[in-house]
């Protein structure tokens, strides 16, 4: 495949669903070898496949992002096998329990959401940045949400833990951006995937009231922030440093 991403590698959290699964068959259609990092190995050796039928390199290892020495595994794998690691896209994630307010959530649903969604970023940054320093340059993205930018009732944790992701991005692309490091987040809106299905199957909101708050007049597409995600890490978003970027369909412009 022949591509802006032509023998650069991609790393992918996440990759085995949704968000994950469609930027990694972006990267790879534009040319990237991937590395692809989840929990759920059937589900990223899906992800791998789907990339190998249509002409591509990829390669999966199972991950969980919480776990300091797995998340250090996943780094040093992606060398071992491809040589570099260009790009890393920390996109895994979980909503955690919605609708409850702050008084009424568990420490324990407290503590799982941060630990997979702040820590989990925390983490694949600790592992892919000093790779990223040794050769001189890379590009990280991280996946935040709209719930990075404003509150929301009856989500504290998770909108919490994507403040957090917001904040780190931007204090990392600061610190690393005069070193060939460009480090960036998007914030998506509501975005069709298995987690917004489930969320859909739970009953707290239906699908015409997440269209309520989509200015656009609908859900997007995974393939749609997929391509932001492939912009932010190419040379095209070169002077882009310490973005949260909103692809929410005006979600936060109201
Ligand atoms: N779908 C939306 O509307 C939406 C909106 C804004 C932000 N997001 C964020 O986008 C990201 C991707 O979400 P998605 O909608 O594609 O969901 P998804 O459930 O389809 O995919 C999430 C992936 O993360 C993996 N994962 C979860 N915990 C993990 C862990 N501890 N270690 C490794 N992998 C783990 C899951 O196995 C799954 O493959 C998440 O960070 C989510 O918070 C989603």
């Amino acid at each position: 495949m022949a591509g802006k991403f032509e023998g650069k590698i991609a790393l992918v959290t996440g990759g085995a669903s949704g968000m994950g699964r469609a930027t990694a068959i972006a990267f790879a259609q534009e040319g990237a070898k991937l590395m692809i990092a989840d929990r759920d190995r059937a589900g990223g050796e899906l992800t791998v496949n789907t990339i190998k039928d249509a002409g591509g390199q990829a390669s999966f290892i199972e991950t969980d992002v919480t776990i300091s020495k797995q998340v250090e595994a996943m780094v040093t794998r992606t060398v071992e096998i491809y040589g570099s690691l260009d790009c890393a896209f920390n996109n895994a994630g979980i909503p955690g329990r919605m609708g409850l307010k702050v008084a009424d959530c568990s420490e324990e649903d407290w503590a799982r959401v941060l630990a997979i969604n702040l820590t989990g970023v925390f983490l694949c940054m600790k592992f892919e940045i000093p790779q990223m320093l040794k050769q001189g340059r890379g590009s990280i993205v991280n996946n935040a949400s709209v719930g990075a930018l404003v509150g929301s009732p009856g989500a504290a944790p998770y909108v919490v833990s994507k403040h957090g992701v917001a904040g780190l991005t931007k204090s990392a692309a600061l610190e690393y951006g005069k070193r060939g490091i460009r480090i960036n987040a998007v914030c998506p809106g509501f975005i069709h995937t298995p987690m917004l299905d489930q969320a859909l199957q739970g009953g707290g909101m239906s699908e015409k009231q997440m269209i309520s708050f989509e200015p656009i007049g609908r859900i997007g597409k995974a393939e749609e922030v997929a391509k932001v995600v492939v912009f932010l890490c190419s040379e095209d978003a070169s002077f882009v440093i310490g973005l949260a970027m909103p692809v929410d369909g005006g979600q936060v412009a109201q």
